[in-house]
């Protein structure tokens, strides 16, 4: 079994960092999104691993490069422009030749992994498996109707008015049927062939497509709000470990990781959290769902709730929540007294803000 990994799309919802950065590299839990998935995909047994990239993938050929660090064999699969899901598999049709594949979108993250869904598919192998998750709102996914055995009856893209709460995901797995059915359908309102229209193609055709319901977190990264969501959930599955320096005036509480070369001092930190390598952070808090990159500096602050990338510079600012900060980003104290600060800032910006 191959991976078809999707890592093109422009990112629009996550702008400004997606101007500078690929939005499968921005980080979750100190971790790119897609370093989680192709983790994910290693862990399910899966090291054939294609990834669909457009025209400013340089960042993630360098970042990702032959896979080999994350224990699999990439092959880079270019698009020309964003033309649908369906239209990625049509691209990949060499590399994936008559295997069967794992279809998975560069921005979803799996709390649990994948391997379940995987094991379900080589076992009962239908034409196609989807992964499903209940939402209370579903309508701005695809949408599975499915009966009680798990097959799926009809699907339907970010419909109105939903006929069900399954919210499809970013992992489709497929046997080469889909390569017929991709060809077999047209261009969407939004001018993209939709690989939802091919999974109802295959259910017309009375081939078998199924569904693995998901009980374990699931998210696609989509904007500013699920990223700092997912970031939660991830940081609540780390466990601690202090390879960096304390000193005795700090206090670090349960589930903190100090990466090698951080430097504590004299503040708190209190998890689930993470602190990158060579970071400093001086007379500070950290609260929980906080991670913070590598080369940052955090003096006199308070900072929760959060993700900093690297290089990130905080001083001063004492009510920082909810906020994503960029690379070489600097936020520092300015005159004014305000009580709260919210802070979406791309790559290199520079804020003052009252303290
Ligand atoms: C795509 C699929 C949609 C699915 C979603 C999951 O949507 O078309 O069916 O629910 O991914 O992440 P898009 O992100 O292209 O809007």
């Amino acid at each position: 079994m191959k991976a078809l990994v999707l890592a093109g799309g422009t990112g629009s919802r996550l702008r400004p960092f997606s101007h500078s950065t690929p939005k499968q590299l921005v980080p979750v839990a100190n971790k790119p999104v897609l370093f989680h998935g192709l983790e994910a995909i290693r862990a399910a047994g899966i090291t054939d691993v294609g990834i669909i990239v457009n025209s400013a993938s340089a960042a993630i050929r360098t970042a990702v490069g032959d896979g080999s660090a994350l224990g699999v064999d990439v092959t880079y699969l270019p698009q020309d422009e964003p033309r649908g899901l369906a239209h990625c598999v049509m691209i990949a049709r060499d590399y994936l030749g008559d295997d069967d594949f794992l279809m998975y979108l560069g921005d979803n993250v799996f709390a649990d992994g994948i391997t379940e869904p995987v094991a379900q598919f080589q076992a009962e192998r239908p034409a196609a498996q989807l992964a499903v998750v209940k939402v209370a709102d579903p309508s701005e996914y695809g949408v599975a109707e499915l009966d009680p055995s798990g097959r799926v009856v009809a699907l339907e893209e970010k419909p109105a008015r939903p006929r069900s709460n399954y919210a499809v995901t970013g992992a489709y797995f497929f046997s080469p049927q889909i390569h017929e059915a991709v060809q077999g359908i047209r261009p969407s309102w939004r001018n993209e062939l939709e690989i939802t229209d091919a999974l109802q193609w295959l259910v017309d055709q009375e081939q078998e497509v199924r569904a693995y319901v998901c009980t374990g977190y699931w998210k696609d990264t989509g904007n500013v709000t699920d990223l700092l969501d997912c970031n939660r959930a991830l940081l609540e599955k780390t466990t601690s470990g202090v390879r960096g320096s304390v000193d005795p005036l700090s206090q670090i509480g349960a589930s903190v990781v100090v990466e090698a070369g951080a430097t504590v001092t004299a503040s708190r930190i209190d998890g689930p959290a993470v602190i990158g390598s060579g970071t400093s952070i001086k007379n500070s808090y950290i609260g929980p769902y906080t991670a913070i990159g590598s080369g940052c500096r955090v003096e006199n602050s308070a900072v929760e709730d959060s993700i900093l990338l690297d290089r990130a510079s905080i001083q001063g600012v004492r009510s920082i929540n909810g906020s994503l900060i960029g690379r070489e980003c600097d936020v520092s104290q300015a005159r004014q007294e305000l009580r709260v600060h919210r802070l979406i800032m791309g790559d290199d910006s520079h804020v003052e803000v009252p303290a």
